[in-house]
């Protein structure tokens, strides 16, 4: 309760009054100085937090080459093409494709500037000194120290979000005798946090569930995250044309707003320790990660509204089969020259694929410019029901 970031949301509070949950998230994950993702080590590692797919092995980067390839060809072959990941961290997606690229000899590996989009200053750095020591800085559209120039706005290419749209600040709203109620943080006569319900700061968020058609029940609580549209903006503005590439652990908007989910899917991670509890947001405040499942119905609605038609949806798993994983994972053994190499590409591959892990996560793809048919190869195995 004594963590600098407690200060700044105190003294918030203070100033303020109570303050959106979103408005105290986003604080926690994106303070400048003392934010989960701003301060600290990489929270994406074995050692950290979390484990993401890319961090896991670089065949998952190797596989997302094959589809990024694949759009590629379908504009085209522009030249560059230039590759926006947001919520990039060091790099390390951005380097598995590009390595992956070469080893499949794709003429877009010399076309490719990758562009990432980071919050940490020190990630930023990071990834422009491992670019620099592949002797890959060339390819980067732009860079920490802002050597690299800006790429020329809007560009051909694609827009890829791997675990990135869930660490968005989501509002929490819960329906009270019929009413929609939200959630604000307020600070109790001891400094502890404590949670409120007020009306709605905004109507933007009765307005998200009118559009959605869902209707909480009585006692029913639900995040609902309104800067996808900034976000949905932002790819609109950047990319003329191309793929938006969305991998997180998503549902669509009446599976995600069911009943079932009474509490939400609010959660946070610490240790890889996952805390859905009421009260976890508010203990080790900045030290903690704090994420929520994205409503795939509103991404896809607010990229088709700004020009991007949806693709596909489908999983992880079907996605990474679509691409070759089988076949990736023979070059990849042929390379494994110890025995731990060997393990750690055999369970690497397991969780990726498992469904109830990596392999369950939702992936969508949208395009501008981009031929649905013959579908996508990362859709080549998608359900049937998520056609659309
Ligand atoms: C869950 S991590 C995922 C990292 C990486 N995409 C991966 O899959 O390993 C989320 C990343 O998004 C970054 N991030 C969070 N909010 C951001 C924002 N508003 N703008 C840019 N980056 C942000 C974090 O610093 C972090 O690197």
């Amino acid at each position: 309760m004594t963590s600098p970031l407690a200060e700044v949301v105190r003294a918030e509070v203070a100033a303020a009054g109570p303050i959106p949950f979103a408005r105290f998230m986003e604080l926690a994950l994106t303070h400048p100085l003392h934010g989960y993702y701003t301060a600290g080590p990489a929270r994406a590692t074995r050692e950290g937090d979390f484990l993401t797919a890319p961090e896991l092995h670089p065949i998952f980067g190797a596989a997302l080459a094959r589809q990024v390839h694949e759009a590629w060809e379908r504009l085209g072959r522009p030249d560059p093409f230039v590759l926006r990941e947001d919520g990039a961290g060091a790099g390390t997606l951005g380097l598995a494709i590009v390595a992956g690229l070469a080893a499949d000899r794709s003429g877009l590996a010399t076309a490719l500037r990758y562009l990432p989009v980071e919050l940490s200053r020190e990630r930023r750095t990071e990834c422009a000194e491992r670019f620099a020591a592949a002797g890959l800085a060339g390819l980067l559209a732009a860079s920490a120290g802002g050597e690299a120039p800006d790429p020329v706005r809007p560009f051909a290419g694609a827009v890829l979000a791997n675990e990135y749209l869930d660490a968005l600040p989501v509002h929490l709203v819960e329906v009270r005798a019929g009413a929609l109620r939200e959630v604000v943080v307020d600070v109790d006569g001891d400094g502890g946090f404590v949670e409120r319900l007020a009306e709605p700061t905004t109507p933007a968020l009765a307005a998200r569930l009118d559009t959605l058609g869902i209707e909480l029940v009585d006692g029913q609580r639900a995040e609902i995250c309104l800067a996808l549209a900034p976000w949905a903006d932002s790819v609109a503005a950047d990319l003329g044309c191309g793929l938006v590439l969305v991998l997180d652990y998503g549902r669509e908007a009446p599976d995600l707003y069911d009943r079932r989910r009474m509490a939400g899917t609010l959660v946070t991670y610490r240790g890889h320790l996952a805390d859905p509890s009421p009260d976890a947001p508010y203990r080790d405040v900045g030290e903690r990660d704090i994420t929520a499942h994205v409503d795939l119905t509103t991404v896809r609605a607010l990229l088709a509204a700004r020009g991007f038609p949806h693709l596909g949806t489908t999983t992880q798993a079907e996605l990474l089969a679509g691409c070759g994983l089988e076949e990736l994972l023979e070059r990849e053994r042929a390379r494994a020259h110890d025995l731990q190499a060997a393990l750690e590409l055999r369970s690497s591959v397991g969780r990726l694929l498992d469904p109830r892990r990596l392999g369950g996560f939702r992936v969508l793809l949208a395009g501008r410019g981009i031929a649905a048919e013959p579908p996508l190869r990362g859709l080549a195995f998608r359900l049937p029901g998520w056609r659309g």
